[in-house]
């Protein structure tokens, strides 16, 4: 057993967080604690100062006009929810994607089975997992209310073209989700001239804040024609037994993860001070030197983008001789490189990229899937590629 462990499931969660995020969350709870809103105590006062300043963040970072309309959530798959189900009505219809997290396709499959809302899921290139966005443009019909989109495949790594999408949707009337589970912190994003309507995100990635946390952007004016999926307490406008409906109190119903978002806090002091684009380049010289190390190995595939161009640092790699979940259980065992093997929730995507499925998930299903974050280092990726070749070569040796 290889006792050094190298941890390359970022796309998951980000490990390690930066040490000020944890700092941040144990001040909270020692000398805070106290629920925003909800008492004239100075604590309290505190504690929504905390979340205020964490809304400021997320507008300096995605350029967003109004921190309040940035809500928190529990999670991405939350804020999805929030902007799906809040949005569409019966007999709109809806564009998503095949490379899409099952957090976009399941509500959307909700909606379609009790047949409130038609979808239509675009291809994507079978080597690239890229999406045409001429494709989108065509899908149209009158009654199209939203198109859903990951920006980033969690299964290739694949970046999207968002900024032209965005501008068919707004041709269009046409509101945009964009789904930034895999480039929040990673890509540079502008809500503005992206022309995002909906950006849902997770805290606990990209972001580097703890997991339980998470947030939809919603671009003003369009607050009104979101519904709330839920509905309680805010610690305003008490007196009066309905939802506000202002922002933020209109979507955040009962208490905030005031914690968590201390920890986001602070690992968005982390991004903003390194610099979203300094990350970037980062993800590019990651997948460069994974890249070349694998490249040319017998029977070792990426699948998805082979280059450095429209890709965030998430490989799925197959080797032909060794299923998945083996796959990952060696690279843990022999090399202590932890990775997630299977078809990481979005069944399009790997039906798109031709990793076998069996139907129902099974160790042969899908990938084995190795995903970089803010701290893993260039000796890391090496070391990665370098884990990988030997066993491929081991394994085409051994079948000779
Ligand atoms: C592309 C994509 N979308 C959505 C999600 C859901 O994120 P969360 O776990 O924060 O709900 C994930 C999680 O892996 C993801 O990769």
């Amino acid at each position: 057993m290889y006792h050094k462990r190298i941890y390359l499931d970022n796309a998951a969660t980000s490990y390690p967080k930066p040490p000020a995020v944890l700092a941040a969350m144990v001040e909270y709870a020692g000398t805070c604690g106290a629920s925003a809103g909800r008492g004239a105590y100075a604590e309290a006062q505190e504690s929504a100062r905390v979340i205020r300043d964490c809304r400021q963040k997320l507008a300096r970072l995605f350029h967003g006009a109004d921190p309040d309309h940035f809500i928190f959530t529990l999670n991405c798959t939350d804020a999805l929810n929030l902007a799906i189900h809040g949005f569409l009505r019966p007999g709109d219809h809806a564009i998503c994607t095949a490379m899409d997290h099952n957090s976009i396709l399941r509500p959307l499959n909700d909606l379609q089975s009790q047949s409130h809302v038609s979808v239509t899921r675009v291809p994507a290139h079978g080597q690239t997992g890229l999406v045409d966005p001429s494709q989108i443009a065509a899908a149209i019909k009158p009654n199209t209310r939203m198109i859903c989109i990951g920006h980033a495949s969690n299964v290739t790594g694949t970046v999207q073209a968002i900024r032209q999408i965005g501008a068919i949707a707004k041709g269009h009337g046409i509101a945009l989700l964009v789904d930034a589970a895999q480039t929040a912190g990673h890509v540079p994003i502008d809500v503005a001239a992206d022309g995002i309507d909906f950006l849902a995100c997770p805290g606990h990635k990209g972001l580097l804040g703890p997991l339980g946390t998470g947030f939809l952007y919603i671009r003003p004016g369009l607050e009104r024609e979101l519904a709330t999926i839920r509905q309680g307490g805010t610690g305003s406008a008490s007196e009066r037994d309905v939802q506000p409906n202002f922002m933020p109190d209109k979507f955040e119903a009962g208490s905030h993860n005031a914690i968590g978002i201390a920890g986001l806090s602070a690992g968005l002091d982390y991004i903003l001070e390194r610099g979203v684009m300094a990350l970037a380049e980062h993800q590019r010289a990651i997948s460069g030197t994974f890249i070349e190390g694998v490249e040319n190995v017998q029977g070792l595939k990426i699948l998805g983008p082979q280059g450095v161009a429209h890709r965030v640092a998430v490989f799925s790699v197959r080797i032909e001789g060794v299923e998945p979940l083996e796959l990952a259980q060696r690279l843990e065992h022999d090399f202590g490189i932890l990775t997630r093997p299977g078809l990481h929730c979005a069944p399009g995507a790997h039906e798109t990229i031709g990793s076998s499925i069996t139907g129902v998930q099974d160790a042969s299903s899908g990938t084995t899937r190795l995903s970089f974050g803010a701290f893993n280092t260039l000796h890391e990726s090496q070391f990665a590629a370098d884990a990988l070749s030997s066993i491929a070569l081991e394994l085409a040796f051994s079948a000779r």
